[in-house]
């Protein structure tokens, strides 16, 4: 059966787990290459993915095409307007094209609807470059980074502050298969997903919902933040007004442990949702969470092709 990774659960715990330990020890075999240059084993070889943005990206879009690289692939890159999706080519018949040229096809676009259109009318893996639901490539590098940095992922007190998207749906989606706990500090009216809050709870995680910044970062051994605004939202005073409480600054890092760490997404408005002094301070991790996209989405293209 094609695999498809729309979201964490269509691989489960255990598939992640693999992932990580597969991109740590490939991160770790090929350290001082260019970051061009393919893994010795080539296990993607002659592969090639198709990648279509219908929103921004520079992470997603250049973690993607080095990954495919290093596995010994190649990528072809599409902004949607650029092709006939954008001029009204349903996404059904896009999916069918795509999957006799090409074998997998990566989407970040907006209604989740249409990735899982996709993905049905697709004959190869199709893999969620983010939608306005989740985003749960970043959240493979967001767990592979933890671990590096010696945090084991059962039991953690992971932290959410600021708006209820895309980034915390997969946090809870991650937090039911891997054993952790999710607190959220954010505004009423801007609570995540609560499909993915039931899944996470049926599971045994803890995802608990504050409405006070302080009580939500107590204790915790991550913070995480994100913008604010979300692509393809409209910017609005009154959001930002309630989001300005939940804003990850050093007397919100002083409430966690004194070893916590602080992941960000990227891309970060410093001022808005995090502080210059906590995004590029001691305990931020932020540009090794980047980097670890590329190590991460390795694992997610040799996971949709069987290989893990
Ligand atoms: N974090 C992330 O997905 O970044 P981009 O929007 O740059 O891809
Ligand atoms: N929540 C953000 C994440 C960007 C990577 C957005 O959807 O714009």
């Amino acid at each position: 059966m094609t695999r498809h990774f729309l979201n964490l659960s269509d691989a489960g715990g255990d598939a992640i787990a693999a992932m990580l330990s597969d991109a740590l020890d490939r991160k770790n075999a090929r350290k001082g290459l260019p970051k061009g240059r393919a893994d010795k084993d080539a296990p993607l070889a002659d592969h090639v993915l198709a990648m279509i943005f219908e929103k921004s990206s520079t992470r997603t879009r250049v973690s993607f095409d080095i990954a495919i690289r290093q596995l010994g692939g190649t990528s072809i890159v599409m902004d949607s307007g650029s092709m006939q999706l954008g001029r009204g080519e349903t996404v059904a018949d896009t999916a069918k094209v795509l999957s006799r040229m090409c074998d997998a096809v990566m989407i970040r676009t907006d209604d989740h609807e249409k990735i899982e259109e996709l993905a049905g009318n697709a004959s190869v893996p199709v893999i969620n470059g983010l939608t306005d639901l989740s985003h749960p490539c970043q959240i493979v590098a967001d767990l592979l980074t933890l671990i590096e940095h010696g945090k084991p992922l059962p039991g953690l007190e992971v932290a959410w502050l600021g708006d209820g998207n895309n980034v915390l749906n997969s946090i809870v989606e991650a937090a039911g298969l891997m054993k952790f706990n999710v607190r959220i500090g954010c505004p009423e009216g801007y609570d995540p997903d609560q499909e993915f809050i039931a899944a996470a709870q049926a599971a045994g995680a803890n995802v608990t919902l504050y409405r006070d910044a302080m009580e939500a970062v107590a204790d915790a051994d991550v913070i995480v933040a994100d913008t604010w605004v979300s692509m393809g939202q409209a910017h609005a005073d009154a959001k930002m007004d309630a989001m300005m409480p939940f804003q990850v600054n050093d007397v919100i890092m002083e409430q966690a442990k004194s070893d916590a760490v602080f992941l960000h997404c990227l891309p970060a408005h410093r001022g808005e949702e995090v502080m210059p002094s906590v995004i590029d301070g001691s305990q931020s991790l932020v540009w090794d969470e980047a980097e670890n996209r590329i190590h991460a989405q390795k694992s997610v293209l040799r996971w949709a092709f069987g290989q893990i």
